[in-house]
């Protein structure tokens, strides 16, 4: 099982998203959080901004998008040139025409999930997305303390996804650094957000390589 590590901008300096994205270009995909004030209590940016680093980013785009009308809005990041698009579960009237038109557009599709939304009633649509995000905070900000009572649910979906023999990727974001990443990984996570930990670090691009060979460690066991 492969292992991807997606640092969050959220928290980087935002003042400077060109050199902030060239610090992580070791990276699998910059983790975009796009938040409207009204699905969690915080605004950042839209697809404006996203369109603008897309050219100057040396590594793909992964959106996560904490908005209300994701059936509105998320294609057009698939559109725009997004590798991945991540809508929320809570927000999605027809998550499954949803999924269809983000690949429809060539972008992989992914569906998060809050801290209280349970895995279950979502097993079966799970064929239906290319990766499963499970909070492990309550989204809205940076630098909030990691969730272990997600554990058993990254669990059920790693058991979910085996069992079906899914192609599905597990993301895991919120409070993600060196000393959680080997529990969401043996939980069976395989791809990790981590914000404040690598833009908080002297070093981002040395913090992604130690995620990533933690992360590592854990899987090969
Ligand atoms: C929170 C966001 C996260 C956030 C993670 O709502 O979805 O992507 O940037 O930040 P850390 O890694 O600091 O918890
Ligand atoms: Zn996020």
């Amino acid at each position: 099982m492969g292992i991807r590590i997606t640092p969050s901008i959220l928290n980087s300096d935002v003042s400077d998203l060109r050199g902030e994205l060239a610090k992580i270009a070791g990276a699998d995909w910059a983790h975009v959080d796009v938040m409207d004030n009204h699905f969690v209590p915080n605004l950042t940016w839209g697809l404006p901004v996203v369109e603008a680093i897309l050219p100057v980013s040396p590594i793909p785009l992964d959106i996560h998008l904490m908005i209300t009308d994701a059936d509105r809005w998320a294609p057009a990041y698939a559109e725009a040139g997004a590798q991945s698009v991540t809508f929320h579960a809570e927000a999605a009237a027809a998550p499954i025409r949803l999924a269809r038109e983000i690949r429809k557009h060539g972008a992989r599709a992914g569906m998060a999930l809050r801290p209280a939304s349970p895995v279950e009633p979502y097993v079966e649509l799970l064929g239906e997305i290319d990766m499963l995000l499970i909070m492990t905070v309550e989204p809205g900000f940076g630098g909030q303390s990691f969730l272990d009572s997600m554990l058993p649910k990254i669990r059920a979906a790693r058991r979910a996804v085996t069992d079906r023999e899914l192609d599905l990727w597990i993301q895991v974001d919120g409070g993600i650094s060196r000393s959680t990443i080997e529990r969401a990984a043996d939980a069976g996570a395989d791809t990790f957000v981590a914000g404040s930990a690598v833009y908080g670090a002297e070093d981002a691009a040395a913090e992604v390589e130690a995620l990533r060979s933690l992360a590592q460690a854990r899987h090969e066991h």
